[in-house]
């Protein structure tokens, strides 16, 4: 009998220009793909998600140029610092396509040579304005500046005269094939709003395009005429051929094209819903189900672009945050389809919000109490009672609307619906308060249903939302003492309750950190550019900590003492230098509180220091323990005094 073949999934981003290092906008393109593609396996399909890089053009040649490198060394490095990217984002791909790879150049000559003799590629004479930046003509009608020069309507830079011999490819031939299958495939662009624009450029007309240059020589030659390399763009976009088996592969290419989404910017929505869709009717291979032209993001409400000097480099916050915060941040803050302002005030927000507060403390609070009430193992769990089942039903209806935001590709509402589950989790144990329940030993059973519901909770809300953070997704199953990771349990497989409920839990560790904002800018200002060496670590508040036993808090040696000096500390404005009575001697520590107090504030004060802290050298000044205050937003210290009269050296706990 012949085996049944699994449902397939074929994503592909953008292959992204090598002149220069991914920035945010492009690593957002690959965190959706990359959430798509889990989820797809999560809903049991086999998934195949490509990406790489464009590495020909004049745009490299140049860059290169520039840079004193050949195109292939500049190509080689931009790759290396790429794939480090998305290995730092947890981008999971099949495949990395460079356009440089001979299975490609040869894929690409093998169309060029099969349109060729179809005489849907022929030989003419092109002469038109081009714009190098973007590699691409101007229309015909792009009006000419007062010093007879056109400009790119794109990105506004100075096109230049282009005249030579080439090759069009016949995209006139395809004007109403193209406009009649944009009729029976209403969904082919997306979001429907961009299938207006795509089909009126269409009915406007279409020149044949020409496909060749003379003068550019790194590019792909055109086979039988190496005067020419071929276009760019028609190199580029059969990547998505190329890189899915066309041509070295061809049982891969059976089953993974047609592509189910193409995810583009909007800036390149007319090449992939116009041309690639032409390129294929004439190679007679079928078409990808949908492109999908998501927004922008813009930094100070203008595109993030290199050219425009406004990019972010996700390390930044990669490296102080870990990937997860910036893969939950690009895809819940906005729809896909619409453009997004990146402020550090959002992310920070985000972050502290929907992360640190709602699902961190929650994860934290039920791993905390289970352990503190049970050891880790719950055991004696009462029957189901109504409110338990409402959370369970909540549960289910979340999992079923998350799924179709999934399959539909609205990632900010999928994990919109998981928040509102989380909170609602949250509400459930404020209001069976499981920290009263355990002072009455006759409640033991319910105390641990009040804890497993909520521990299901957690485990189900990383379910969902493992596809967008997979990372701590599989940290906090691990924490619930799960053998399987959330991505080897299909989506519809899980059962709310499908933990057994004596399994060894552990002690919470920290899972999303807290960000303290006002920090977080001064450092970021604080820097000449974002690189991969700075990392804002000290904006970040760990609001969940490790579990410590009473005889772990038993080694800090907590003393009163009384302030019996202050001096600043030259050169530091935080600082103040202290001479501090610790009952059996007299001690000097350093303090961060020069912002708080002036030293005339602290003589005569009593307050809480560790005295058996190893001890250390401040701005040249040595510290021999440190005092204990609170940390307002900012990162001023406000310390705690004693009012009555207690001597130094009694000791704390
Ligand atoms: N090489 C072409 C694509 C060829 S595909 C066959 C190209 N490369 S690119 O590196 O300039 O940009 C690729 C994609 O990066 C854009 O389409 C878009 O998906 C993404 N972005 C670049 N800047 C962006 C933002 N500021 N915001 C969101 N995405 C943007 O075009």
């Amino acid at each position: 009998m012949e085996k049944k073949s699994k449902p397939t999934f074929t994503v592909t981003t953008p292959i992204y220009y090598v002149n220069d290092v991914p920035h945010i906008g492009h690593a957002y393109t690959t965190i959706i793909a990359d959430a798509l593609a889990r989820y797809n396996k999560m809903a049991g399909r086999d998934v195949f998600f490509l990406t790489g890089t464009d590495e020909h053009g004049q745009k490299i040649e140049k860059a290169a140029a520039e840079k004193g490198l050949t195109p292939r060394a500049l190509a080689d490095s931009v790759v290396g610092r790429t794939l480090d990217l998305w290995k730092a984002l947890d981008i999971e791909y099949d495949l990395f396509i460079r356009t440089t790879m001979p299975i490609h150049e040869a894929g690409v000559q093998k169309v060029f040579l099969r349109l060729l003799e179809k005489g849907d590629i022929y030989k003419g004479e092109y002469k038109g304005w081009y714009c190098v930046s973007d590699e691409a003509f101007l229309a015909e009608d792009a009006p000419l500046g007062k010093d007879g020069v056109k400009v790119c309507p794109d990105c506004g830079k100075a096109a230049v005269v282009v005249s030579e011999p080439t090759y069009f490819f016949r995209l006139s031939a395809y004007q109403e094939k193209l406009l009649e299958f944009y009729e029976s495939h209403p969904r082919f662009v997306r979001p429907a709003s961009r299938m207006n624009e795509v089909a009126s450029f269409v009915r406007g007309g279409l020149k044949d395009l020409s496909i060749t240059r003379t003068t550019v020589r790194w590019g792909v030659p055109v086979p039988g005429d190496p005067a020419h390399t071929i276009y760019v763009w028609f190199d580029a976009l059969h990547n998505y051929i190329t890189g899915t088996g066309f041509d070295w592969d061809m049982e891969r290419f059976a089953r993974f094209w047609p592509a189910q989404v193409h995810l583009i910017g909007k800036d390149i929505l007319r090449f992939h819903a116009v041309f690639w869709p032409a390129f294929l009717m004439a190679s007679g291979l079928p078409l990808p189900e949908c492109v999908f032209g998501h927004g922008w993001w813009l930094k100070d409400e203008a595109k993030m672009s290199k050219s425009r000097g406004n990019v972010l480099d996700p390390y930044t916050i990669i490296h102080a945050f870990g990937p997860d915060p910036l893969r939950y941040f690009l895809l819940r803050e906005v729809p896909i389809g619409l453009d997004g302002n990146f402020s550090h005030e959002g992310f920070v927000h985000r972050v502290n919000s929907d992360l640190a507060n709602d699902f961190g403390n929650l994860v934290h609070r039920t791993l905390t109490m289970i352990q503190q009430y049970f050891q880790g193992r719950l055991e004696g769990v009462d029957a189901e009672r109504e409110d338990d089942r409402a959370l369970r039903e909540a549960f289910d209806s979340t999992r079923a609307s998350v799924r179709g935001h999934y399959e539909s590709y609205a990632l900010n509402k999928a994990l919109e619906e998981i928040w509102v589950f989380i909170g609602a989790a949250n509400k459930y144990l404020a209001d069976n308060a499981p920290w009263k329940l355990a002072k009455d030993p006759s409640r033991r059973g319910r105390l641990a249903r009040v804890l497993y519901q909520a521990a299901c909770a957690i485990r189900g809300a990383s379910h969902l939302a493992a596809p967008v953070m997979p990372a701590s997704a599989r940290k906090i199953w691990d924490l619930l003492g799960e053998s399987t990771t959330p991505q080897e349990v299909a989506f519809d497989a899980f059962g709310f309750d499908g933990m057994a409920c004596g399994q060894a839990m552990k002690a919470p560790r920290a899972l999303f950190p807290r960000v303290d904002l006002k920090l977080f800018l001064a450092e970021e200002a604080g820097k000449p550019e974002a690189s991969k060496e700075t990392r804002p670590q000290s904006a970040i508040k760990e609001t969940t900590m490790d579990v410590i036993t009473i005889d772990e808090f038993k080694k800090l040696d907590l003393r009163v003492a009384l302030v019996l000096k202050a001096e600043r500390v030259e050169g530091a404005t935080k600082l103040l230098k202290l001479q501090i009575d610790v009952g059996t001697e007299t001690r000097q520590i350093v303090a961060g509180v020069a912002e708080t107090y002036a030293p005339e504030d602290l003589v005569g004060k009593r307050f809480i220091v560790i005295v058996n802290l190893k001890p250390a050298v401040i701005r040249g000044v040595e510290s021999q323990g440190m005092l204990l205050a609170g940390i307002k937003e900012g990162g001023k210290a406000v310390i705690p005094f004693f009012e009555g009269e207690i001597p130094a050296g009694s000791k704390v706990q």
